[in-house]
C-alpha cells in the first residue's frame, strides 16, 4: 500500500532486490534427503554464531519454539515462562496440543526475569503428586513487554544450571538484544539448551527461523518437524534470504532502535506517563493509553484513516514496531500522527 506507514510489526517487511537476487541464485536440493546446500550452510552458520552444535531451519518462530520445548519437556511436565511470553500467549496452545506440556507463569514489568518468583515456581520431581518443571523459557527481547532486553539473564542461567533445569531461549529478536546491549548473540544463546531465532522479524527475510541445540536435540527436532508435516524440499531459496539477512541486516538494527526511541519521545511528550523513552531498549514501543481517555481500538482506527498502521497489546496498550522498511521520516510522521490523536 503506497504511502501507508506500517508499524504493526517488524514482520511486514518485503525482501529487498539484493535479497531476491540471493534467493534466485541459491543452489538447492531436497532438504528431506538432507541435500540442500544453502539450508546446510544457514544451519551451520547460525549454530556457530549461537554457540551450539547444530541448527534446524524451520518455517516460523512458533515452530522453532514448539520443537525446542518439545525436546526439553516430556508430556505431562511443565515449562515456566513469563505471563505475557509468546510461548504462553501467542502460540495458540501448541505446547499443550503438540507436546502435552503445561505452563506456569511469573509476571513482571517488561516481561523481565524475576529470579525470586522463578525460584518459588520451580518444582522438582515430587513423585505422583505435582507436575515437574522440565524447563524455563525466557524471551529475549521480550515482545509484549516492549522489546525489552532481559537484565537478569546470566543470573538465571547460572541458577538453572545448578538446579539442573534446562533453559529454553525464545530469541525471535535476539539480534535486537545483541545489537542494543553489545552482548554477542552466542553469549546469550550458548547458555540455553535450546534456542530459537527468527530471520523474518528485524532481519527482514520473508520467512524462516532456526532452532539450535546439541546434535542429538536437533536430530530429534528434525524428526518431529517431519512428523508435524513441516519437512520441506528445495527451501534453500528461503534459506538464502536468511543468509543474506545475516550478512546485511544485523548492524542496521541500531537504526530501528533509534527510530523506536524517537517515537517514544514524541509520544511521551504528547501523553505524559504513557511511556518512558529511556525504557525503550530496542525496536518495540508499547505506550499505555490508560490515562489519555482514548481507547486502543479508537486510536488504531483513527491512525489507519490517516495511513498509519499500528497495533495493540491488551486493553490499554498501543504497540509500534520499527523495521527496515520504515525510514526516519516515516517513523517521525507516524509518531506525530499518533501524538496528535492522543492529545
Ligand atoms: C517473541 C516471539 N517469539 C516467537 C514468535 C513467533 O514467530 P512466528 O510468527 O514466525 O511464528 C514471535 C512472533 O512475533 C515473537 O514475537
Amino acid at each position: 500500500m503506497t504511502g501507508v506507514i506500517d508499524l504493526r510489526s517488524d514482520t511486514v517487511t518485503r525482501p529487498s532486490a539484493g535479497m531476491l537476487a540471493a534467493m534466485t541464485s541459491a543452489p538447492v536440493g531436497d532438504d528431506v534427503y538432507g541435500e540442500d546446500p544453502t539450508i546446510a550452510e544457514l544451519e551451520a552458520d547460525v549454530a556457530g554464531l549461537l554457540g551450539h552444535e547444530a541448527g534446524l531451519f524451520v518455517v516460523s518462530g512458533s515452530l522453532a519454539n514448539i520443537l525446542g520445548v518439545r525436546a526439553l519437556a516430556a508430556p505431562g511436565t511443565e515449562v515456566l515462562c513469563e505471563a505475557s511470553a509468546h510461548v504462553a500467549r501467542a502460540e495458540l496452545g501448541a505446547h499443550a496440543a503438540v507436546s502435552g506440556v503445561t505452563t506456569r507463569t511469573w509476571s513482571a514489568p517488561g516481561g523481565q526475569i524475576d529470579l525470586e518468583q522463578i525460584r518459588a515456581l520451580i518444582a522438582p520431581d515430587l513423585g505422583p503428586y505435582f507436575v515437574t518443571t522440565a524447563a524455563v523459557s525466557v524471551e529475549n527481547t521480550h515482545n509484549f513487554g516492549g522489546g525489552t532486553i532481559q537484565t537478569g539473564y546470566d543470573a538465571l542461567a547460572d541458577e538453572l544450571q545448578s538446579a539442573g533445569v534446562p533453559l529454553h531461549l525464545d530469541g525471535a529478536r535476539l539480534w535486537n538484544a545483541s545489537v542494543a546491549s553489545g552482548v554477542p548473540v552466542g553469549a546469550y544463546a550458548s547458555r540455553a539448551a535450546a534456542a530459537s531465532v527468527c530471520l523474518s522479524k528485524g532481519l527482514g527475510a520473508p520467512v524462516g527461523s532456526v532452532l539450535v541445540g546439541s546434535a542429538e536435540l536437533i536430530k530429534e527436532a528434525r524428526v518431529w518437524r517431519k512428523r508435524l508435516g513441516a519437512g520441506w524440499r528445495q527451501a534453500g531459496v528461503l534459506a538464502a534470504a536468511g543468509l543474506y539477512a545475516l550478512r546485511n541486516n544485523v548492524e542496521r538494527l541500531a537504526d530501528d532502535h533509534a527510530h523506536a526511541r524517537l517515537i517514544a519521545e514524541v509520544l511521551a511528550d504528547a501523553a505524559p506517563g504513557s511511556i518512558k523513552p529511556d525504557q525503550v531498549d530496542t525496536n518495540i514501543v508499547v505506550a499505555d493509553l490508560a490515562a489519555t481517555g482514548k481507547s486502543v481500538a479508537q486510536v488504531i482506527e483513527a491512525a489507519k484513516a490517516e495511513g498509519v498502521l499500528v497495533g495493540g497489546v491488551g486493553a490499554t496498550q498501543l504497540r509500534l514496531v520499527t523495521h527496515l522498511d520504515a525510514s526516519t521520516a516515516a517513523c517521525r510522521q507516524a509518531a506525530e500522527t499518533i501524538a496528535r490523536l492522543l492529545r
